[in-house]
């Protein structure tokens, strides 16, 4: 028996979540089938939630532990907590498809987005099922990237940012946090499926393949995250919510939206080494 309604943004990814009020405390059991209906639909939306940053920690924190982004200072109040706005070039950065901080070796199980200031019209965030990009591969493919590994790398902007923020030399902070090499098609830890886990954000080189070749295969995988059939896009409100699982999808925040002001708040959950 379920308590809230669930509504099909599109026959694949996407569900809107009506009459749940993610302001209250929620009993495992409406949290068990929330997580039923993340599984289902990888991306879940909410209107009209005027949550605290406690409230949306909360939530999160029933998947698992909350991430501190490596760039964060540690120890400062809501470490946890990303708050995405423009800046002063007005630019957003995360108008380009990507999964969260895959430059970890355990890149996280998925992310709270809220919206708290949201323009007219614009700054859309589309989302794409990448089950369904594996599913549509066809088989000669599948047998070339099965059991290949690809290098994430970190972005430099933020490996001066992490440095300075956690005081870390240039040894150090390789040291701590090597670019790792994940399985290109990586397999659900719950859902057991396969899903593609390459992004243009930071996926860089196929392990052991020639550079030409490795970067024509990977901007060919790139690609199938643009497929209109493999996505649903979502227009915020104030207060709206996003809660996608960042182990088989990506997203893309429309950068269309200037001069207009747009700011939400990402928490994230920690996830595991992908297999
Ligand atoms: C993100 O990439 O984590 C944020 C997406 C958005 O701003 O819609």
């Amino acid at each position: 028996m379920t308590t809230f309604d669930v509504e099909p943004l599109t026959p694949n990814i996407g569900a809107e979540i009506h009459n749940l009020d993610l302001s209250q405390a929620l009993s495992d059991s409406v949290m068990n089938e929330l997580e039923h209906a993340l599984l289902d639909w990888k991306v879940l939306f909410f209107r009209d939630q005027n949550i605290s940053i406690e409230d949306q920690k909360r939530v999160a924190r029933w998947f698992g532990e909350l991430e501190v982004h490596p760039t964060a200072v540690p120890g400062a109040e809501h470490a946890e907590l990303i708050r995405i706005a423009e800046d002063d070039q007005r630019r957003a950065h995360n108008d380009l498809w990507h999964s969260d901080v895959t430059f970890r070796h355990s890149p996280p199980l998925g992310s709270i987005l809220c919206g708290r200031v949201i323009p007219p019209v614009g700054g859309d965030t589309l989302f794409a099922d990448m089950y369904a990009a594996y599913e549509g591969l066809d088989e000669k493919i599948k047998a070339k990237i099965d059991d290949a590994k690809a290098v994430h790398v970190w972005p430099d902007a933020w490996v001066n940012m992490a440095m300075k923020s956690q005081n870390l030399d240039q040894d150090e902070f390789w040291r701590r946090y090597p670019n790792p090499a994940h399985p290109v098609v990586r397999k659900h830890p719950q859902t057991g499926r396969r899903s593609l886990f390459v992004n243009t954000a930071f996926t860089r080189h196929i392990v052991g393949m020639e550079k030409s070749e490795s970067d024509a295969l990977l901007a060919f995988l790139y690609n199938q995250a643009t497929i209109p059939e493999y996505q649903c896009r979502f227009r915020w409100r104030k207060n709206s919510v996003a809660f996608w699982d960042n182990r088989c999808t990506q997203h893309y925040a429309a950068a269309d939206f200037y001069p207009q002001k747009r700011v939400v708040e990402r928490i994230t959950i920690s996830g595991d080494k992908p297999v």
